[in-house]
Parts: C-alpha cells; structure tokens; sequence
C-alpha cells in the first residue's frame, strides 16, 4: 500500500513537473530516448521541408494536421519549420533507405532520413506521438502536444508485406487505397496483390479482352464459400469487376507515394478457373461449360493433405500456346508494374488432368520425366524464362520446389516454414508466410463466435513469430508477409476486422528489433491503437478479449481450463444455463464438469466491466472440444 501511494505521488509530481507518460507505438522503434517536455503544435506552426523530394510527405502530414486540428498549415521548403522534414545529404548508413531520426523537443520536429521513405516513416511515428484525436476527420479542440523524445528507427527486414486477396471478393479502386492507406501507417511497404483466382480474374489485358469481359465475372452468390450454389445453365454473371490499366496505374502511383510497392500474382498453372472460363482451349479438357467459380465447392482434400479438383482449372503445361497467352499477361504486367517480381502462383495445382491428357503424356515422354510433378516443374521454369525475358524475377509459393525448383526463384513459403528453410539452404530467396503464423483470413479467438473458417490464429501467436529460422542464414529471408484470403471477407469493413491487431504484431515482426518483443507491453500498446481506430472509423478485432476455453477429458469427465490472451482479465461462468456475470462463479482453477448434459456460458470483465464477448459452449461442442489423443 505503501508503495502504492508513493508510486502514485511520484507520478502526479511527474505530471506536474513536465514528464511525459512512457510513449507508446507500433512497431516499435530501435532506439527512443524520452526527455521531459513537449512541443504543442498550434495554428502559427508550420511545416517545413528541405528539398523537393520530400514536399509530397509534408503535404500529406499538413492535410492531416489540418483535417483534425482546424488549422490551415501550408508546407514551405524552408529549413526551420515547427515540423521540419530534412533529407541527409550524405546518407546515414545505420537507417539505410527506410529508417529515420525523428527528434521533438519545445522547439518542434525535426525528422530526418536518407529517403523520402525513411521521411514518410518519421511522419507515421508523429502522429502516433500526437493524441489519437488526431485520427479524426472533424475538427476537435484540444492541445496538440507532442512529448519530446529522440527516435533512431530503422526496419529488421526489407520486404514487410501484405497480401489482399480481390479474386474471391472484389475489392474496388478506392477501397484498395484505403486498405494501402491503413498498411503504410504500420510500415509495411508490399502489398502483395492476388489478381487472379477461379474465382475472378481482376487486370484488364488489353490484348486478351475475354479474360475481364468473362473472366472478372461470376453468377451473384451469399453465404459460406464453398457452400454456394454452382452456377446454373444461361444464369447471367453480374457479380465481380476488374481494375482498368489505369486504375492500376493510379493505385501503383498512390502506393508509391505511401512507400508501398505492389507485387501482382497471376496464380498459374492451378487456380485459373476464371481464365479458363474465358478461354477454355488453354485448359486439357477444354470445357467449354467451366464458368467464374462463385464460391461453389469443385474439390476435394483429403487428410494427407492431397486433393482433387472436379473441375479442371488447371492450364495445360503441354500446349506453346499457353505459353503465348502468359507471354501476353507478363508483357502487359511488366510494363505497368514497376516492381521487380512477378508472383505466379504454383500452389495447390492438381494434376489429375494433366495424368489423362496424351500432349501431357507426349511432354513427359519427350522430356524424361517420371512423375506429374516435373510437368509443373517444367511449366515453372518457361514462365521464369518469359517473366525474365520482360526483366522480372519469379516468385511463386512453396509447391515450386517440388520437380525441381526454377533456377532463380524467389519462394514464398506458406505451407509452414518447411519449403522456406530447405529453398534457403539450396541459396534462392525467400519470404516466410507460414499458415501457423500469418494467416490472417484464420479466426483469430473463439471459434464458435468468430465468422466460420477451418483454422485459427490468435494475436500472441502472430506476435510471436520469427521470419528468420533457427539454422538459416538470414540473407536468404527477405522478410515476411501476412495474407488475407477473402473467400469469407465481402466488405473492406470484414477486412479491416481480420486484418487488425493481428496486423500490428506482424508489422512490429517485420520492423522491430528481435530483442525489443514483449507480449505485455505490445498488447498495452494494442490497446492504445484501438482508441485510434475508433476515433479514425476502423474495424478491428476485440477477440484478445474473450476466454480461452480448453477442454480435456479423463475417464469420462470433462474438465475446463480457462485464459485470455490479455493478462489480468476477470472471467466468470456458469454451468447452470444462467447468463454469466459478476455474481457468476470466478474463474480460478480448471472446472470438473458435473455429469449430465452442461453448458458452459463465459464471459470476461475488466474493472467491473464487460469487456469479452458472451460464449455459449452446447454440451455437444464441449465434447468435440475434447482432444483426440
Ligand atoms: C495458399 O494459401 N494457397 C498459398
């Protein structure tokens, strides 16, 4: 008690005397040095820059002061504005091409960097030194205060992506600006862009019309992917849409002025239903009745992890002319993306149709092959050929190693860190998203609350990862990326829900020093990002608030052990169908369920306040939850 009151006696003389409460950001920097002290930013402030190159930063930071604070702050090239961007003029090798110092004092801001990007970075780092009402979009009154500290900041890996998946859902012009807006703000710099699915075919190729006229489009579906209604014969596709070469300029151009670079996937030689539906001769069986896939299921998996597909959405690794078709493709790709990897998929392609298919049968023969996965290999290496002949590197997910990987494939491993470890052993590129770790269309809390999905990835587990594997050599590993499958995700708003925290703890993966990880002060700092979203009208996840609810069983009794991810939650329960509250029971120790048929209601509080969601275990999902052992 004692303790407590001087604690508390020496934090309000802090307060007093001018000390700023411990800054809070994500990712966290490499190095902060708080001092007492503040600058207040007020309408006679201005916003300065030192070179033309950074006058594109200095106006969107004024826009954004402006936005909230109702001042109408005009950026100046000039040397000592309130907040003052500067470029070095011999570059500062510790923070390379992204990192940045940015220092405030009473004086103002001064943020400084090697590039326009390191700039950029420094400005996302001020606003989360502002108050979050800085987010806001309406003019709020309050004092601008900016705690005085100095930052030295630079990124743990080059390649920081995110991967938005707009085959299986649609995502137009203006929301994949705001979704690149709300990545940039984390420091990720690669949206990695899945173009083309079964489910949709979404870049305009001026010189293969029917891939957008047919391939963007599919019969209008709701509900579970994979559960949908197949297309019925003469029914009109009118769902779906594509982005113009110009909308993909633009978007390339505003990405670029948010140091984002965008890295397109054409998903080949599996995965192309919606190509197929527009030009079937580039399939084996040449089905002219295949359409856009709309979510209906044509596949099996089989525990062993194998599958099969009923309908072929694979092109025929055997015919010149598929190779004509993706040297059109990457032609018109390569002059629009300024990045310098094409990704081309190689996932998840069956080849039972392949198996069947005598110009298969013929290649295989001619070429020596034994086995159906060295077509693929084949197909592989002709699209490195293709994609290096328009000057761009290959990327692909990890099945391109199977049959023999491309002589200078850049791989994406995904199916866990496996295919990562043995391609960076054997000297190619790599950049690790692994299922276990990034996924971010998983669930990401309880699974009878969260929208339905097959697997589950909880924040603390995001946060713990670590692109680089034990036994690796680190130049190999580029960096990581998370990805957001959309079969289950229809609107930006779902997006943001799925993408955010998990986001955060893989943007401070990507950027923060390994050693500067701490789940306790990360999840504070979670909290702290919520108040902002709030105020900035985004979508986020609360799952970190619900009970972890685990079930083991011992000679026919059930017992429950509960937790939360956020340490110190209260969570009460019942067993007795009553709603759970504070005069509930209070979780302590693992619960032995009473005989008969129990279900379980939790729920946690903080402080006397609800602050998880209501889960309702039926006894039926309380016996599932039981592990097989
Ligand atoms: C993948 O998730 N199929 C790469």
């Amino acid at each position: 008690m004692k303790k407590l009151v001087l604690l508390l006696l020496f934090f309000s003389l802090a307060t007093v005397y001018g000390q700023n409460p411990a800054i809070q950001l994500i990712p966290q920097p490499v190095e902060i040095q708080q001092s007492d002290g503040s600058f207040v930013l007020t309408k006679t402030s201005t916003v300065g820059f030192d070179s033309q190159q950074s006058r594109k930063i200095a106006e969107m930071l004024s826009r954004k002061l402006n936005l909230s604070t109702g001042f109408s702050i005009k950026p100046q090239q000039d040397k000592a504005g309130s907040i003052q961007f500067n470029l070095n003029k011999v570059p500062v090798t510790l923070i390379g091409k992204e990192g940045y110092t940015l220092v405030s004092s009473p004086k103002g801001v001064v943020i400084t960097a090697n590039e326009p990007a390191g700039l950029f970075y420094g400005m996302q780092t001020l606003f989360q030194l502002l108050p979050k009402e800085i987010e806001s979009k309406t003019v709020i009154n309050i004092p601008w205060i900016i705690p005085s500290v100095i930052i030295t900041d630079y990124p743990r890996f080059g390649w920081r992506g995110i991967m938005l998946d707009v085959s299986r859902n649609f995502f137009t012009k203006e929301e994949v600006k705001l979704y690149i807006d709300q990545i940039a703000r984390y420091k990720y710099n690669t949206l990695h862009w899945h173009l083309t699915d079964d489910n949709g075919w979404r870049i305009e190729i001026k010189s293969l019309p029917k891939l957008t006229e047919v391939g963007a489009w599919r019969v209008p579906r709701f509900g579970q992917f994979g559960e949908r209604t197949a297309p019925k014969p003469g029914e009109a596709a009118t769902a779906g849409g594509f982005y113009t070469q110009a909308d993909i300029k633009e978007i390339i151009q505003y990405a670029q002025d948010r140091n984002i670079t965008i890295m397109p996937e054409i998903d080949v030689p599996g995965h192309s239903m919606s190509a197929i539906a527009a030009y079937p001769e580039l399939s084996c069986t040449k089905d002219t009745s295949i359409k856009v896939n709309p979510g209906s299921s044509f596949s099996e998996w089989f525990d062993n992890g194998t599958f099969k597909m009923r309908i072929d959405n694979t092109l025929n690794p055997s015919d010149e002319k598929v190779y004509e078709f993706l040297d059109k493709v990457f032609t018109e790709m390569a002059a629009l993306f300024p990045n310098p990897y094409i990704h081309v998929g190689g996932d998840e392609c069956y080849k039972g149709f392949w198996t069947n298919d005598p110009g298969c049968q013929a290649l295989m023969k001619k070429m020596n092959m034994t086995h159906p996965e060295e077509l693929q290999a084949y197909f592989m290496k002709r699209v490195e050929d293709i994609l290096k002949s328009k000057g761009k590197k290959m990327i692909g997910w990890d099945e391109i190693l199977e049959g023999g990987v491309a002589p200078e494939a850049t791989v994406m491993s995904w199916r866990g860190i496996k295919g990562g470890i043995e391609a960076a052993k054997m000297g190619h590129d790599v950049v690790m998203t692994p299922t276990t770790f990034v996924y971010l269309d998983y669930q990401q809390g309880e699974p009878t609350i969260e929208p339905p999905i097959y697997a589950n990835l909880r924040l603390s587990k995001c946060y713990s990862f670590n692109p680089v594997p034990e036994g690796v050599d680190a130049k190999y590993i580029l960096g990581g990326q998370g990805n957001l499958w959309t079969e289950q995700v229809v609107t930006l708003h779902h997006a943001e829900y799925m993408t955010w925290p998990r986001g955060w703890a893989l943007a401070e993966d990507f950027w923060s020093p390994k050693a500067s990880k701490n789940w306790g002060n990360f999840i504070q700092r979670v909290e702290k990002l919520f108040d902002r979203a709030d105020i900035e009208g985004i979508n986020y996840s609360t799952a970190i608030y619900d009970a972890i609810i685990n079930v083991s069983g011992k000679d026919g009794k059930m017992t429950v052990n509960m937790d939360s991810e956020v340490p110190g939650l209260d969570i009460y329960y019942t067993i007795d169908g009553a709603m759970p509250n504070t005069y509930s029971p209070k979780y302590s120790k693992p619960v032995e369920l009473p005989e008969g048929p129990v279900t379980l209601r939790v729920v946690t509080y903080r402080n006397g306040k609800q602050i998880g969601h209501l889960i309702t275990l039926t006894p039926e999902v309380l016996k599932k939850r039981v592990p097989a052992n």
